[in-house]
C-alpha cells in the first residue's frame, strides 16, 4: 500500500522529520504482528502497570509510572496541558521565534499568549533569561512554555539557565517542550532531577523526531508531583494503543542505531554550518535540533524556492510576523544535505553571474 501525498522523488527537508527512518526492530514488529495487539485491550493492570511502554520510560527515567502520561505525539500533550489549566482569560507564556502551534491552542481555550525574548547572538541563538523572569514578575502567567531545543531557532537553555528559570516559575505551570532534546544528549538524568525537584513542571518528549516515527504518533510527559489534576485528565481506562508501545520500545532497545544516524546529523550541520557561513547573502545559526535556521536575503526567497522546487527539494521558507528572511532546513540523509547545499551554490553562482 502506498500514500501518495509523498513523493519519493522529491527530497524533503521542511517538517523536522528524520529521514534516515526507524530503527530496523520496529519494522520487524510490523512484519511480525502479534494479532492479539489487536484485537484485545491491555491486560497490564493485572501486573500493576499501564503498560509496558509506561512502564519502560519510568524503569529508563527513574521514576514512578504515575509520573508518566502517554501520549498521541508532543502534540496531543501539549493540547491536553492547555485544556487542563489554562482558563480563559489567562496567560500563557511562549518563546518569542517558536512553534505557532503554542499560541494556537491557547486560542481554543481563549487565553492570552505572551511572548518572551530570544535573541541571535554571533553563531547561535539565545534565551533572554533576565527577560523573561522581569516579564514573568510582570505577567504572572498559569502556563509557561520553555522549548528546548527551541523550533526554528534551535537553541537550548543551559542547566544553569533552566534552574534559574524553574526556581523564580513555581506558581505557574511550567511545560518543557524537549521534542528535539534527544539530539544534543541522550544523558536522562537531569530529566529525573528536574521532575523530583519542581512539582509544577512537566517535560514533554516525543518518539517523532529523534527516534523517526512521526508517523506512529506516540509521545510522552513526565510530570511533578503536583501536577495530579493533568494525570487524571490524561487517564486512559482502557490503556494505550498496543501497537504503537510495542514500536516504540523497539525504538528504545536499539541505542546504536540512533547513536549512528545522529553522529551523521551532526557531521552535516557542522557541514552547512561552514559552507553556508562562505556563502554571500547567508548567515547560519548552529543548533541543537536536527534543523538549522538560515538567515537570507528576503528578496531572494521566492526565486529559490522556485529554483529548488524545480529541482525536488522542499525546505521550509519562513514566513512569520518576525521571522520572515530566513530558511529552515531539516537536517536529512547525507547525500540529501550534499544536494541542497550543491543545489544553493548553484543558485548563488547563477546569480553573481547575472
Ligand atoms: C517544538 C515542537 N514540539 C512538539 C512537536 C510535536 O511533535 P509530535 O506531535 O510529532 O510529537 C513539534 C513538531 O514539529 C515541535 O516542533
Amino acid at each position: 500500500m502506498s500514500f501518495p501525498e509523498h513523493n519519493t522523488q522529491i527530497i524533503y527537508l521542511d517538517r523536522n522529520e528524520n529521514n534516515y527512518g526507524p530503527a530496523p526492530a520496529c519494522l520487524e514488529i510490523l512484519n511480525n504482528i502479534d494479532h492479539g495487539l489487536l484485537n484485545w485491550y491491555t491486560r497490564a493492570h493485572e501486573k500493576s502497570t499501564k503498560g509496558e511502554l509506561y512502564a519502560r520510560l519510568a524503569k529508563d527515567y527513574n521514576l514512578s509510572e504515575d509520573r508518566v502520561v502517554l501520549g498521541y505525539g508532543g502534540e496531543d500533550l501539549l493540547k491536553q496541558v492547555i485544556h487542563c489549566y489554562l482558563g480563559k482569560g489567562e496567560t500563557l507564556f511562549v518563546p518569542q521565534f517558536s512553534w505557532w502551534y503554542y499560541k494556537s491552542i491557547a486560542d481554543e481555550v481563549e487565553g492570552i499568549t505572551v511572548e518572551f525574548p530570544l535573541y541571535p547572538g554571533e553563531e547561535a541563538y539565545h534565551y533572554d533569561v533576565d527577560g523573561l523572569l522581569e516579564m514573568y514578575e510582570q505577567h504572572k502567567p498559569r502556563i509557561l512554555f520553555i522549548s528546548s531545543p527551541n523550533n526554528p531557532t534551535g537553541n537550548t537553555l543551559s542547566p544553569e539557565e533552566l534552574q534559574r528559570v524553574l526556581d523564580k516559575t513555581k506558581e505557574a505551570v511550567v511545560v518543557l517542550d524537549e521534542a528535539y532534546a534527544l539530539f544534543k544528549t541522550t544523558d536522562l538524568s537531569y530529566v529525573t532531577e528536574i521532575i523530583n525537584s519542581y512539582p509544577n513542571t512537566m517535560v514533554i518528549r516525543t518518539f517523532s523526531k529523534y527516534y523517526a516515527l512521526a508517523g506512529l504518533r506516540v509521545g510522552f510527559a513526565l510530570i511533578g508531583k503536583g501536577l495530579t489534576r493533568f494525570e487524571r485528565f490524561s487517564s486512559r481506562y482502557l490503556g494505550y494503543n498496543r501497537l504503537t508501545e510495542a514500536i516504540a520500545l523497539a525504538a528504545l532497545d536499539s541505542p546504536q542505531y540512533y547513536a549512528d544516524i545522529t553522529a551523521k546529523m551532526n557531521a552535516d550541520k557542522d557541514m552547512f554550518f561552514e559552507e553556508f557561513s562562505r556563502l554571500p547573502g547567508f548567515k547560519p545559526y548552529r543548533s541543537d535540533a536536527n534543523f538549522m535556521l538560515i538567515d537570507m536575503e528576503k528578496s531572494q526567497m521566492a526565486p529559490l524556492k522556485k529554483y529548488l522546487t524545480e529541482r525536488g527539494i522542499i525546505i521550509k521558507f519562513m514566513n512569520e510576523k518576525v521571522l520572515n528572511s530566513q530558511l529552515r532546513i531539516t537536517i536529512g540523509q547525507q547525500d540529501e544535505n550534499r544536494k541542497l547545499m550543491d543545489a544553493i551554490k548553484a543558485y548563488v553562482a547563477v546569480k553573481e553571474a547575472v
